[in-house]
Protein backbone atom coordinates (compact mmCIF):
# COMPACT_ATOMS: atom_id res chain seq x y z
CA UNK A 1 0.00 0.00 0.00
CA UNK A 2 1.39 3.47 -0.74
CA UNK A 3 2.29 5.58 2.15
CA UNK A 4 0.80 8.90 2.08
CA UNK A 5 2.17 11.67 4.68
CA UNK A 6 0.92 15.67 5.28
CA UNK A 7 0.83 17.95 7.62
CA UNK A 8 -0.26 22.25 8.72
CA UNK A 9 1.89 24.14 10.96
CA UNK A 10 0.42 25.10 14.06
CA UNK A 11 0.07 28.69 13.71
CA UNK A 12 -3.90 29.20 14.65
CA UNK A 13 -7.26 28.29 13.87
CA UNK A 14 -7.33 26.30 10.28
CA UNK A 15 -9.29 27.94 7.50
CA UNK A 16 -11.45 26.91 4.15
CA UNK A 17 -7.84 26.52 2.14
CA UNK A 18 -6.34 24.53 4.83
CA UNK A 19 -9.63 22.64 4.53
CA UNK A 20 -10.07 22.23 0.84
CA UNK A 21 -6.43 22.62 -0.17
CA UNK A 22 -5.73 19.68 2.10
CA UNK A 23 -7.95 17.89 5.22
CA UNK A 24 -10.70 17.40 2.44
CA UNK A 25 -8.20 14.74 0.76
CA UNK A 26 -6.66 13.80 4.35
CA UNK A 27 -10.20 12.24 5.20
CA UNK A 28 -11.00 10.49 1.79
CA UNK A 29 -7.10 9.18 1.43
CA UNK A 30 -7.06 7.46 5.19
CA UNK A 31 -9.23 4.99 3.68
CA UNK A 32 -7.38 3.92 1.08
CA UNK A 33 -3.59 4.28 1.91
CA UNK A 34 -1.03 4.27 4.86
CA UNK A 35 -1.67 7.38 6.05
CA UNK A 36 0.65 9.97 8.48
CA UNK A 37 -0.81 13.10 9.17
CA UNK A 38 1.06 15.71 11.72
CA UNK A 39 1.23 18.76 13.18
CA UNK A 40 3.94 20.72 12.49
CA UNK A 41 5.01 22.49 15.25
CA UNK A 42 8.68 22.54 14.29
CA UNK A 43 7.97 24.59 11.50
CA UNK A 44 6.02 26.88 13.33
CA UNK A 45 8.97 27.96 15.55
CA UNK A 46 10.79 30.09 12.62
CA UNK A 47 8.17 32.85 13.66
CA UNK A 48 8.83 32.42 17.52
CA UNK A 49 5.34 32.05 19.14
CA UNK A 50 5.83 32.20 22.86
CA UNK A 51 5.18 28.96 24.77
CA UNK A 52 1.43 29.05 25.55
CA UNK A 53 0.42 30.03 21.94
CA UNK A 54 2.87 27.29 20.39
CA UNK A 55 0.73 25.09 23.04
CA UNK A 56 -2.88 26.21 21.96
CA UNK A 57 -1.93 26.06 18.61
CA UNK A 58 -0.47 22.24 17.86
CA UNK A 59 -4.01 21.53 20.44
CA UNK A 60 -6.04 23.33 18.12
CA UNK A 61 -4.67 21.84 14.78
CA UNK A 62 -5.09 18.41 16.48
CA UNK A 63 -8.72 19.32 17.74
CA UNK A 64 -9.73 20.65 13.86
CA UNK A 65 -8.08 17.41 12.56
CA UNK A 66 -10.39 15.23 14.74
CA UNK A 67 -13.19 17.06 14.12
CA UNK A 68 -12.97 17.20 10.56
CA UNK A 69 -12.91 13.71 10.47
CA UNK A 70 -9.46 12.26 10.57
CA UNK A 71 -9.99 9.10 12.58
CA UNK A 72 -6.88 7.93 14.24
CA UNK A 73 -7.81 4.57 13.87
CA UNK A 74 -7.33 4.80 10.71
CA UNK A 75 -4.81 7.19 10.03
CA UNK A 76 -1.56 7.48 12.12
CA UNK A 77 -1.61 11.57 13.71
CA UNK A 78 0.97 12.77 15.24
CA UNK A 79 3.22 15.74 16.80
CA UNK A 80 6.20 16.45 14.65
CA UNK A 81 7.92 17.62 17.81
CA UNK A 82 7.07 14.42 19.20
CA UNK A 83 9.36 12.19 16.93
CA UNK A 84 12.61 13.27 16.88
CA UNK A 85 14.17 10.76 14.06
CA UNK A 86 12.46 13.95 12.35
CA UNK A 87 14.85 16.16 13.44
CA UNK A 88 17.63 13.98 12.84
CA UNK A 89 16.87 12.90 8.53
CA UNK A 90 16.55 16.85 8.73
CA UNK A 91 20.26 17.53 9.42
CA UNK A 92 21.43 15.26 7.22
CA UNK A 93 19.28 16.29 4.33
CA UNK A 94 20.75 20.11 5.09
CA UNK A 95 24.21 18.94 4.34
CA UNK A 96 22.95 18.10 0.78
CA UNK A 97 20.97 21.07 0.42
CA UNK A 98 22.63 24.21 -1.34
CA UNK A 99 22.41 28.08 -0.33
CA UNK A 100 21.37 29.05 -4.00
CA UNK A 101 18.49 26.02 -4.27
CA UNK A 102 16.96 27.24 -0.98
CA UNK A 103 17.38 31.11 -1.58
CA UNK A 104 15.47 30.65 -4.57
CA UNK A 105 12.44 29.13 -2.97
CA UNK A 106 9.10 31.21 -3.74
CA UNK A 107 7.70 31.17 -0.11
CA UNK A 108 11.64 31.91 1.56
CA UNK A 109 11.17 34.91 -0.97
CA UNK A 110 7.63 35.56 0.01
CA UNK A 111 8.80 35.51 3.72
CA UNK A 112 11.91 37.42 3.49
CA UNK A 113 9.59 40.48 1.99
CA UNK A 114 6.86 40.40 4.68
CA UNK A 115 9.53 40.08 7.48
CA UNK A 116 13.21 41.53 6.47
CA UNK A 117 13.75 41.69 10.61
CA UNK A 118 13.65 37.89 11.01
CA UNK A 119 15.48 35.85 8.08
CA UNK A 120 16.32 32.75 9.86
CA UNK A 121 18.51 29.94 8.98
CA UNK A 122 15.39 28.03 9.85
CA UNK A 123 13.26 29.39 7.24
CA UNK A 124 15.85 29.09 5.19
CA UNK A 125 15.81 25.44 5.44
CA UNK A 126 12.01 25.04 5.98
CA UNK A 127 11.90 23.05 3.08
CA UNK A 128 14.55 20.51 4.16
CA UNK A 129 12.58 19.75 7.15
CA UNK A 130 9.38 19.83 4.65
CA UNK A 131 11.51 16.82 2.53
CA UNK A 132 12.48 15.03 6.02
CA UNK A 133 8.94 14.92 7.46
CA UNK A 134 7.68 13.46 3.86
CA UNK A 135 10.80 11.62 3.13
CA UNK A 136 11.07 9.73 6.76
CA UNK A 137 7.95 7.97 6.03
CA UNK A 138 9.64 6.76 2.32
CA UNK A 139 5.88 8.68 1.26
CA UNK A 140 5.19 8.77 -2.40
CA UNK A 141 1.65 10.99 -2.28
CA UNK A 142 1.26 14.32 -0.16
CA UNK A 143 -2.06 15.84 -0.41
CA UNK A 144 -1.74 19.60 -0.24
CA UNK A 145 -2.32 22.77 -1.96
CA UNK A 146 -1.14 24.82 -5.45
CA UNK A 147 1.19 26.19 -2.84
CA UNK A 148 3.30 23.94 -1.50
CA UNK A 149 3.98 22.35 -5.32
CA UNK A 150 7.54 23.76 -5.38
CA UNK A 151 8.11 22.08 -1.74
CA UNK A 152 7.14 19.06 -3.19
CA UNK A 153 9.39 19.41 -6.00
CA UNK A 154 12.49 19.89 -3.50
CA UNK A 155 11.77 17.46 -1.60
CA UNK A 156 12.32 15.04 -4.49
CA UNK A 157 15.23 17.17 -4.92
CA UNK A 158 16.90 16.30 -1.94
CA UNK A 159 15.46 12.63 -1.68
CA UNK A 160 16.93 11.93 -5.15
CA UNK A 161 20.37 13.78 -4.15
CA UNK A 162 20.62 11.51 -1.11
CA UNK A 163 20.17 8.19 -3.17
CA UNK A 164 22.53 9.46 -5.34
CA UNK A 165 25.46 10.65 -3.01
CA UNK A 166 25.39 7.12 -1.47
CA UNK A 167 24.34 5.17 -4.55
CA UNK A 168 21.02 3.84 -3.48
CA UNK A 169 17.67 3.78 -4.44
CA UNK A 170 16.46 4.18 -0.74
CA UNK A 171 13.76 7.08 -0.73
CA UNK A 172 11.04 7.06 -3.15
CA UNK A 173 9.93 10.46 -5.19
CA UNK A 174 7.01 12.24 -3.50
CA UNK A 175 4.06 14.17 -5.16
CA UNK A 176 1.64 16.66 -4.64
CA UNK A 177 -1.57 15.04 -4.55
CA UNK A 178 -5.10 15.82 -4.89
CA UNK A 179 -8.26 14.18 -5.84
CA UNK A 180 -9.22 16.42 -8.00
CA UNK A 181 -7.64 17.15 -11.59
CA UNK A 182 -5.71 20.01 -10.30
CA UNK A 183 -4.16 20.96 -7.07
CA UNK A 184 -6.04 23.73 -5.41
CA UNK A 185 -5.74 27.62 -4.37
CA UNK A 186 -8.50 28.86 -2.45
CA UNK A 187 -8.34 32.90 -2.70
CA UNK A 188 -9.05 35.37 0.77
CA UNK A 189 -12.20 37.44 0.63
CA UNK A 190 -9.83 41.17 0.67
CA UNK A 191 -9.92 40.94 -3.21
CA UNK A 192 -5.86 39.83 -3.27
CA UNK A 193 -4.37 36.91 -3.27
CA UNK A 194 -4.75 33.26 -1.64
CA UNK A 195 -6.40 32.52 1.63
CA UNK A 196 -3.77 32.76 4.77
CA UNK A 197 -3.69 33.06 8.13
CA UNK A 198 -1.03 36.01 8.12
CA UNK A 199 -3.18 37.71 5.34
CA UNK A 200 -4.97 40.40 7.88
CA UNK A 201 -7.96 40.81 8.98
CA UNK A 202 -11.31 39.30 6.78
CA UNK A 203 -9.16 37.21 4.76
CA UNK A 204 -10.07 33.74 5.87
CA UNK A 205 -13.23 32.11 7.07
CA UNK A 206 -11.83 29.93 10.15
CA UNK A 207 -13.07 26.54 10.82
CA UNK A 208 -14.28 27.78 13.68
CA UNK A 209 -16.20 30.61 13.01
CA UNK A 210 -19.69 31.35 13.81
CA UNK A 211 -22.39 31.38 11.46
CA UNK A 212 -22.45 35.05 12.64
CA UNK A 213 -18.89 35.57 11.88
CA UNK A 214 -18.95 33.81 8.25
CA UNK A 215 -21.87 36.16 7.68
CA UNK A 216 -20.09 39.08 8.22
CA UNK A 217 -16.78 37.82 6.79
CA UNK A 218 -18.16 37.26 3.62
CA UNK A 219 -20.56 40.41 3.19
CA UNK A 220 -17.60 42.34 3.85
CA UNK A 221 -15.57 40.80 0.80
CA UNK A 222 -14.55 43.01 -1.72
CA UNK A 223 -16.32 43.26 -5.24
CA UNK A 224 -16.68 46.14 -7.44
CA UNK A 225 -19.46 47.60 -8.71
CA UNK A 226 -20.76 45.22 -11.43
CA UNK A 227 -20.33 44.46 -15.13
CA UNK A 228 -21.61 46.68 -17.77
CA UNK A 229 -20.46 44.33 -20.84
CA UNK A 230 -22.33 41.17 -20.97
CA UNK A 231 -19.65 38.26 -21.16
CA UNK A 232 -16.55 40.61 -19.60
CA UNK A 233 -14.11 38.95 -17.90
CA UNK A 234 -14.54 38.63 -14.56
CA UNK A 235 -11.89 41.19 -12.38
CA UNK A 236 -9.88 39.26 -9.87
CA UNK A 237 -12.12 39.90 -6.43
CA UNK A 238 -15.06 38.53 -8.14
CA UNK A 239 -12.92 35.79 -10.00
CA UNK A 240 -12.12 34.76 -6.31
CA UNK A 241 -15.66 34.90 -4.91
CA UNK A 242 -16.54 32.50 -7.84
CA UNK A 243 -13.35 30.50 -7.39
CA UNK A 244 -14.80 29.74 -3.43
CA UNK A 245 -18.47 29.34 -5.04
CA UNK A 246 -17.37 26.38 -7.11
CA UNK A 247 -15.65 24.55 -4.29
CA UNK A 248 -18.40 25.08 -1.61
CA UNK A 249 -22.04 25.31 -2.97
CA UNK A 250 -23.65 23.19 -6.09
CA UNK A 251 -22.80 23.48 -9.70
CA UNK A 252 -26.05 24.96 -10.42
CA UNK A 253 -25.60 27.84 -8.12
CA UNK A 254 -22.53 28.40 -9.71
CA UNK A 255 -24.57 28.59 -13.09
CA UNK A 256 -26.87 30.64 -12.13
CA UNK A 257 -24.43 33.33 -10.87
CA UNK A 258 -21.80 33.06 -13.94
CA UNK A 259 -25.23 33.41 -15.59
CA UNK A 260 -26.41 36.37 -13.72
CA UNK A 261 -23.01 37.84 -14.22
CA UNK A 262 -22.25 37.25 -17.51
CA UNK A 263 -26.09 38.90 -18.26
CA UNK A 264 -25.29 42.18 -16.32
CA UNK A 265 -28.13 41.47 -13.73
CA UNK A 266 -25.95 40.28 -10.78
CA UNK A 267 -26.25 41.36 -7.16
CA UNK A 268 -23.12 40.84 -5.17
CA UNK A 269 -25.70 40.80 -2.19
CA UNK A 270 -26.86 38.05 -3.24
CA UNK A 271 -24.48 36.21 -4.24
CA UNK A 272 -22.80 36.64 -1.00
CA UNK A 273 -25.74 35.53 0.89
CA UNK A 274 -25.73 32.27 -0.78
CA UNK A 275 -22.60 31.61 -0.55
CA UNK A 276 -22.20 32.33 3.25
CA UNK A 277 -25.07 30.25 3.73
CA UNK A 278 -23.19 27.58 1.70
CA UNK A 279 -20.26 27.75 3.84
CA UNK A 280 -22.01 27.53 6.88
CA UNK A 281 -23.70 24.41 5.76
CA UNK A 282 -20.51 22.95 4.39
CA UNK A 283 -18.35 23.60 7.66
CA UNK A 284 -21.20 22.80 10.36
CA UNK A 285 -20.08 19.01 10.99
CA UNK A 286 -16.54 19.97 11.60
CA UNK A 287 -17.70 23.32 13.97
CA UNK A 288 -20.18 21.37 16.01
CA UNK A 289 -17.84 18.85 16.81
CA UNK A 290 -15.01 21.05 17.77
CA UNK A 291 -16.24 22.36 21.44
CA UNK A 292 -16.55 18.60 22.36
CA UNK A 293 -13.16 16.80 21.21
CA UNK A 294 -11.71 20.40 22.68
CA UNK A 295 -12.86 19.61 26.13
CA UNK A 296 -12.01 16.23 25.82
CA UNK A 297 -8.34 15.88 27.12
CA UNK A 298 -7.94 12.49 28.30
CA UNK A 299 -8.75 11.96 24.26
CA UNK A 300 -6.47 13.63 23.09
CA UNK A 301 -3.43 12.85 25.31
CA UNK A 302 -4.82 9.24 24.11
CA UNK A 303 -4.74 10.07 20.13
CA UNK A 304 -0.93 12.08 20.55
CA UNK A 305 0.57 8.92 22.19
CA UNK A 306 -0.81 6.60 19.95
CA UNK A 307 0.39 8.69 16.78
CA UNK A 308 3.85 9.59 18.55
CA UNK A 309 4.37 5.70 19.35
CA UNK A 310 3.40 4.68 15.65
CA UNK A 311 4.78 7.74 13.66
CA UNK A 312 7.99 6.59 15.85
CA UNK A 313 8.10 2.91 14.71
CA UNK A 314 7.83 3.76 10.86
CA UNK A 315 10.63 7.11 11.22
CA UNK A 316 12.99 4.62 13.34
CA UNK A 317 13.19 2.13 10.83
CA UNK A 318 14.19 4.68 8.31
CA UNK A 319 16.49 6.45 10.49
CA UNK A 320 18.33 3.39 11.72
CA UNK A 321 18.60 2.18 8.06
CA UNK A 322 20.12 5.87 6.69
CA UNK A 323 22.58 5.52 9.19
CA UNK A 324 23.76 2.36 7.66
CA UNK A 325 23.83 3.92 4.40
CA UNK A 326 25.71 6.94 5.37
CA UNK A 327 28.54 4.94 6.96
CA UNK A 328 27.70 5.11 11.05
CA UNK A 329 28.22 1.66 12.17
CA UNK A 330 28.33 0.24 15.51
CA UNK A 331 32.07 -1.31 16.43
P1 LIG B 1 0.33 25.41 5.77
O1 LIG B 1 0.21 25.20 7.23
O2 LIG B 1 0.62 26.78 5.26
O3 LIG B 1 -0.96 24.91 5.04
C1 LIG B 1 -1.45 23.62 5.31
C2 LIG B 1 -2.10 23.03 4.09
O4 LIG B 1 -3.18 23.85 3.65
C3 LIG B 1 -2.98 24.21 2.30
N1 LIG B 1 -3.45 25.58 2.08
C4 LIG B 1 -4.22 25.94 1.05
N2 LIG B 1 -4.75 25.23 0.05
C5 LIG B 1 -5.54 25.88 -0.83
N3 LIG B 1 -5.81 27.21 -0.75
C6 LIG B 1 -5.30 27.96 0.25
N4 LIG B 1 -5.60 29.25 0.34
C7 LIG B 1 -4.46 27.33 1.22
N5 LIG B 1 -3.80 27.76 2.32
C8 LIG B 1 -3.18 26.68 2.83
C9 LIG B 1 -1.49 24.11 2.06
O5 LIG B 1 -1.21 23.92 0.69
C10 LIG B 1 -1.14 22.92 2.90
O6 LIG B 1 -1.41 21.73 2.20
N6 LIG B 1 4.76 23.59 4.72
C11 LIG B 1 3.42 23.20 5.02
C12 LIG B 1 3.29 22.29 6.22
C13 LIG B 1 4.14 21.08 6.11
C14 LIG B 1 3.93 19.97 5.26
C15 LIG B 1 5.00 19.06 5.53
C16 LIG B 1 2.95 19.63 4.34
C17 LIG B 1 5.26 20.85 6.82
N7 LIG B 1 5.80 19.64 6.46
C18 LIG B 1 5.11 17.85 4.86
C19 LIG B 1 3.06 18.42 3.67
C20 LIG B 1 4.14 17.53 3.94
C21 LIG B 1 2.65 24.47 5.32
O7 LIG B 1 3.18 25.46 5.71
O8 LIG B 1 1.36 24.37 5.17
Amino acid sequence: METVVSGIRSTGNLHLGNYYGAIQNFVKMQYEYNCYFFIADLHSLTTHPTPADLHGNIKQVLVEYLAAGIDPEKATIYIQSDVPEIFELYLYLNMNAYLGELERSTSFKDKVRANPENVNAGLLTYPVLMAADIIIHKATKVPVGKDQEQHLEMARTFGNRFNRLYNTEFFPEPYAFNFSENLVKIPGLDGKGKMGKSEGEGNAVYLSDSPEIIRKKVMRAVTDSGPTVENSEKPVEIQNLFDIIKVVSSADTYAHFDNLYNTCQIRYGDLKKQLAEDIIIATAPIRERINDIANDAPYLRQVARHGAIKARESASKTIREVREIIGFRSF
